[in-house]
């Protein structure tokens, strides 16, 4: 992934993370999800009263693609803080993402946890999710 793509990678997930309906934790995150064909998809977390529904901005940007029929990615960047506060902390993808992303990213998929458009670390699902238990495993 060329150092430019990176950077608007994050920037489309800061952007993402305006929308993010999170009026019970305050805790706002942005994902951009990039395709295979390059198309990227937006997705911020949206918190429900009921707490259990809640949906990550990772899994709200994969199920938008996987909806609109694309499903082969090559990387996604996470941003998350507290409503007007810049975090210390990188945001990574909690474990359910981290399945959900593994159905169709595999090990391979790049995720970029940003603090910002220049501070992130770069690493891949596969060492977020080691021996992740995929669509392979039910082959024959
Ligand atoms: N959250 C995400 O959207 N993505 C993550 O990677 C971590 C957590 C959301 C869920 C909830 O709305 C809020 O952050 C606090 O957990």
């Amino acid at each position: 992934m060329a150092e430019y793509d990176k950077t608007a990678l994050i920037r489309a997930a800061f952007a993402a993370r305006e929308k993010a309906y999170a009026p019970y934790s305050h805790f706002k995150v942005g994902a951009a999800l990039l395709a295979q064909n390059g198309q990227v998809f937006t997705g911020c977390n949206i918190e429900s009263a009921a707490y259990t529904p809640t949906n990550c901005a990772e899994r709200t940007a994969l199920f938008k693609a996987v909806s609109e029929g694309i499903t082969e990615f090559s990387a996604i960047a996470v941003v998350g803080s507290r409503e007007g506060e810049v975090n210390t902390l990188v945001t990574a993808p909690c474990g359910v993402c981290r399945q959900a992303l593994f159905e169709f990213g595999g090990p391979d998929l790049i995720v970029l946890m940003a603090k910002s458009e220049t501070d992130y670390i770069e690493t891949t699902l596969g060492q977020l999710l080691p021996y992740g238990f995929g669509p392979k495993n039910l082959a024959e």
